[in-house]
């Protein structure tokens, strides 16, 4: 609960943001020695502490012991911690304020009029620590055993990466996850309720079902996947957002081929809670631990190093030989040292995996000139929201020590809309950073686009080439680059290092080695099962991968037996033989699905699931409902219509029809040999078995 400004003064705040960080790092102290260290009277400390313990910032025990003058132990609350971190704001700005005021005394200017020009201010602002979320190691070990007892959360693998850079600051100036007024703000003009830019909502969004047992003022226990508490959060608000709103406002359009919108809208929880965070311990990363660092981590190191002008480059692909050259170039011409500064957190669904990736930088690492370059891992949950993101980045990288920050064509940008368009226009990224740096101070690099110049052996910016007619100049798209890598082509010398090809190789055979899934959709009865089977032979038949089929019947009885046809129970069951598939393909496998699978949404997320790691195949079985029912192999279709059986697919129960499968098969006048045939034929169409 946050004091009203009203009742208290600043002196009465700073007294308080003394005793709450004092009990936070040296909870055991005397009274005495707590007067002392705050510097008030052991009068004014009881006062203080009483005020404390009323407004739930500071909890007070009985201590053990033979010494009657320190009878009682008082401990900061994690709604302590958080007050803790809203004054120490606070108090650094009157701190600041005071700084200024008697600089521009001893100078003889104003404060406005200091002799600090907007670089130097921007040097110092960018080495010196920022605040963090975190309370003290002492403090955190007693806040978790308080915590255990709390009303939990499972944070989702997003909400993880979110928490992470709440916490340690890279989401700086956020205490939290957003109240409703920050919400509203930021989704409709990029702004804070206190006016401050930012761009993208950080939202702790929950079920229906879990909001409704959370009270207004509650402490929970924000937990992580394996159930280790990362943080407290106090939910000071909670509300049903209007998403398509949110989509229009912060993505520009409510299509959900953009992946935060669908991710908005199909994964999301309904609801969103709000409050301030007290951040317990950092998630725990097991990968490239030595690689990733904090925003003051860095900030440090940046001052140790002497590095006064930082430039960061943002990535979530393998770096090649023109991503190198224009990355030292912009160091270069902003006479700046070079931060590599890749996204390791959640990326576009199908980037490159990032233990591949960073390999990949590793390699590259040796090409910079050595002591120029860092690489530093970013635990961001990327939403490819094009100019709001690349603002949202800077604001990131700005946290993180540097001045100035490099923006590529198209920054962020999700693909093509449902039309076949793109979201946003090449440079909007580029124009919306331009618009806010001067507020968001770190400047803008614009990336350059570099091609390879044959005849004089080198990299060359585009618009600075002179002599474009009489040279050749070469260069690989993203797309064409994935082609040769899926059918083992060849890469040639000057578009990448040999190192990145080799890790690159290593994760993506071609094609014809890669696993992959053939899901099958369909009513019951129409042939889904049959042409699978046949299928599965003939894969086998063929040999060298392995080959597995999950038939509709078959997951029922084995993984899926207690589950009924409900749409929560035939989503559970398509989500697990989605996550089954999406194993076997990682591991290059091939995986045949064929249950019914009724609704797109769910199909949709086991596409994504599996594309993470081959390609997946969507077999549309279109035999008619009629013809089906004609057949009624097992006689359910009898028992549906006479209302025996209940929420069935096609009589009482929906089927939406797959808008873009990979193919669609007749069944009425073919036989199952040939539909099967069909799907070897597409297969090998695809590349992904070998023809012959
Ligand atoms: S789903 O919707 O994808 O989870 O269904 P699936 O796992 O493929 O299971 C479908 C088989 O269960 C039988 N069955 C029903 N189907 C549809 N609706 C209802 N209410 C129902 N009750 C039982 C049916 O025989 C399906 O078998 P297939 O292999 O599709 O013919």
């Amino acid at each position: 609960m946050a004091m009203s400004p009203a009742k208290i003064t600043s002196e009465q705040e700073d007294q308080m943001f003394r005793l709450l960080r004092q009990l936070d790092v040296a909870p055991e102290a005397s009274q005495r020695l707590m007067a002392q260290a705050i510097g008030v009277s052991l009068g004014r400390l009881n006062a203080l502490l009483r005020t404390a313990v009323d407004a739930g910032l500071v909890k007070i025990s009985d201590r053990a012991g033979p010494d009657k003058r320190a009878r009682f132990a008082y401990a900061i609350t994690a709604r302590g911690a958080g007050e803790k971190n809203r004054l120490t704001t606070q108090f650094l700005s009157r701190k600041f304020a005071e700084y200024d005021a008697l600089h521009a005394e001893l100078t003889g200017t104003t404060s406005g009029l200091a002799p600090l020009n907007h670089r130097t201010k921007l040097m110092q602002q960018n080495l010196s620590p920022i605040p963090e979320l975190f309370v003290s190691n002492d403090s955190a070990q007693k806040l978790k055993i308080e915590a255990a007892g709390l009303h939990s959360h499972d944070l989702t693998p997003r909400q993880i990466c979110d928490l992470e850079l709440l916490m340690n600051g890279g989401f700086n100036p956020l205490k939290g996850f957003m109240s409703e007024a920050d919400y509203n703000g930021v989704v409709d003009n990029m702004r804070l309720a206190d006016g401050a830019l930012w761009p993208m909502p950080i939202n702790l969004d929950v079920s229906e079902s879990y909001a409704e047992t959370i009270e207004i003022g509650q402490d929970i226990a924000l937990r992580d996947q394996e159930g280790v508490i990362l943080a407290t959060m106090t939910v000071t608000d909670k509300w049903e957002p209007n998403k398509a709103h949110e989509a229009e406002k912060v993505f520009g359009a409510d299509d959900d081929t953009h992946p935060a919108v669908n991710y908005l809208h199909n994964q999301a929880g309904k609801i969103y809670l709000g409050g301030p965070v007290t951040g317990l311990q950092q998630p725990v990363h097991y990968d490239f631990r030595g690689r990733r660092d904090t925003p003051n981590e860095l900030r440090a190191y940046f001052r140790k190093m002497g590095w006064r002008k930082v430039v960061a480059f943002q990535t979530r692909n393998p770096l090649h030989r023109a991503h190198q050259e224009l990355t030292f170039r912009a160091a270069r011409e902003s006479q700046a040292n070079l931060l590599i500064h890749p996204v390791v957190g959640l990326t576009k669904p199908g980037d490159v995996d990032h233990f591949t990736r960073v390999r990949c930088y590793e390699a590259v690492l040796g090409q910079y000139p050595q002591s120029t370059t860092a690489m530093s891992l970013l635990n961001l949950a990327m939403r490819m929201a094009g100019p709001r993101e690349a603002v949202w980045h800077g604001l990131i990288r700005k946290n993180h020590g540097c001045t100035h920050f490099i923006v590529g064509r198209d920054h962020a940008g999700p693909g093509k809309n449902k039309h076949g368009e793109d979201f946003y226009g090449p440079y909007d990224a580029q124009d919306s950073f331009r618009e806010h740096q001067e507020e968001m101070g770190i400047e803008m690099v614009d990336f350059k686009h570099m091609v390879w110049v044959a005849e004089r052996a080198q990299y060359e910016a585009m618009d600075e080439i002179n002599d474009k007619d009489d040279v050749t100049i070469l260069n690989i798209s993203g797309t064409e680059l994935r082609r040769r890598l899926q059918e083992g082509l060849e890469i040639p010398e000057w578009f990448s290092f040999p190192e990145v090809v080799k890790e690159l190789r290593r994760t993506k055979p071609p094609r014809a080695k890669q696993g992959f899934t053939v899901f099958f959709t369909g009513f019951s009865g129409s042939g889904k099962s049959t042409i699978a089977n046949a299928l599965l032979v003939k894969l086998m038949e063929m040999g060298g991968r392995p080959v597995t089929l999950l038939d509709g019947d078959i997951v029922r009885k084995n993984l899926s037996s207690e589950l009924g046809f409900s749409k929560e129970h035939r989503d559970l069951n398509i989500r697990r033989i989605g996550y089954v598939a999406s194993e076997i393909t990682k591991n290059g496998g091939i995986a045949i699905c064929a249950p019914i699978a009724p609704y797109a949404t769910t199909r949709r997320a086991v596409r994504e699931d599996v594309e993470a790691f081959g390609a997946f195949i969507e077999v549309h079985v279109a035999t008619t409902i009629e013809e089906c029912e004609r057949r009624d192999r097992k006689g359910l279709y009898k028992l549906a219509r006479e209302g025996k059986i209940k929420e069935f697919t096609g009589i009482s129960d929906p089927y939406d029809v797959p808008a873009n499968p990979e193919m669609s098969v007749e069944t009425e006048n073919v036989d199952v040999d040939n539909c099967a045939h069909q799907v070897i034929l597409k297969l090998e169409s695809m590349g992904l078995i070998a023809a012959g």
